[in-house]
């Protein structure tokens, strides 16, 4: 391997910077050539490319966002840009390609290295919902910024003994929720993958009003319903007052945490290591402290587990 490229795509996570810096230097440490491609597929379509060094990394390990941009590229989702994005990479003589991005991201990975580009993913979304690693680059920071919002929620809310709905981002994936739910002690966490009744969860927030609860706090993934429809059928069914507060975009930005940082910097070097060991069509993970690769192919047909035994540990401390 003599050069590779590096890309950002999908929704931007805090830590993608750490990670792009990680492969740059990396690279850079091996003697290899790296371009950094700008706006994600969009970019590479657009033969958006420029050199790296060492000090184009800088001062950004630091930084949410990411600085090579992002973009959800529709053509690339064809055969013909998938080809011709193939195409643009042999031309400059880059012989491989790792992109930072979530789903939709790997799908555009997987389509490359079949026609025969090497390429790694890493795992870059809050979402958590990319499988065979516990965590993506970004959740830890985006749990963390969840969770010290509804520490504030919860004060003005117990001043009025009002419950309040959270509703977080995740997209089909309720792990944000979950996580988030447990460390701010929420009473109930709506997830997609649990199916719900919101006549038990009126009935049981009574029943703690009744026993000297003076607020509560839902949490919703917004894959598992409308913070606002929730909040509306709470208060028809239970006369509680249920405001709504959905977090939206706050959830991806900011500086990202030490623990997505160290994630981050260890995928992306792992990433070009695999590279020049001849590895193609992999993600990188982390599994229980150990650094893991697995077929892309598997990874974007498989669907991430949910954790059973910590949604029912919140629950049932949450009374
Ligand atoms: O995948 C990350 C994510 O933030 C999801 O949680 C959310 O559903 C989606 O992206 C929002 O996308 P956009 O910023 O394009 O509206």
């Amino acid at each position: 391997v003599k050069s590779i490229a590096v890309l950002t795509s999908g929704g931007d996570s805090q830590g993608m910077n750490a990670a792009v810096r990680a492969v740059v230097r990396s690279a850079l440490f091996h003697g290899i050539k790296v371009y950094g491609v700008q706006r994600g597929y969009q970019g590479l379509l657009n033969d958006d490319l420029r050199e790296m060094d060492l000090r184009s990394v800088g001062d950004i390990i630091q930084r949410g966002g990411t600085i090579l941009q992002t973009a959800r590229c529709k053509e690339f989702t064809t055969a013909e840009g998938q080809q011709r994005g193939a195409e643009i990479l042999r031309s400059r003589g880059i012989d491989g390609l790792v992109v930072i991005g979530g789903d939709g991201s790997y799908h555009g990975a997987n389509k490359l290295s079949k026609l025969g580009i090497k390429t790694m993913g890493l795992p870059g979304t809050i979402d958590n919902d990319i499988p065979f690693t516990d965590f993506t680059i970004g959740f830890d920071t985006a749990v963390s910024i969840v969770v010290d919002a509804i520490n504030k929620i919860r004060d003005t809310m117990s001043s009025h003994e009002r419950s309040s709905i959270v509703e977080v981002m995740g997209r089909h994936c309720g792990d944000i929720a979950l996580h988030a739910g447990l460390a701010s002690g929420a009473e109930t966490i709506l997830v997609p993958e649990v199916s719900f009744d919101l006549n038990e969860v009126a009935e049981r927030m009574k029943t703690n009003f009744a026993n000297g609860k003076r607020h509560s706090i839902i949490v919703v993934a917004e894959g598992a319903a409308r913070g606002e429809d929730v909040s509306q059928k709470i208060t028809e069914l239970s006369g509680i007052d249920a405001r709504v507060t959905v977090l939206g975009h706050i959830q991806r930005g900011g500086t990202p945490t030490a623990a997505d940082r160290i994630l981050a910097s260890k995928l992306g070097d792992f990433a070009v290591r695999q590279l020049i060991a001849g590895e193609s069509g992999k993600s990188c993970g982390v599994i229980k402290g150990e650094l893991v690769m697995t077929d892309i192919d598997t990874v974007v047909n498989t669907k991430k587990p949910f954790d059973m035994d910590m949604y029912n540990l919140a629950l049932r401390l949450s009374q």
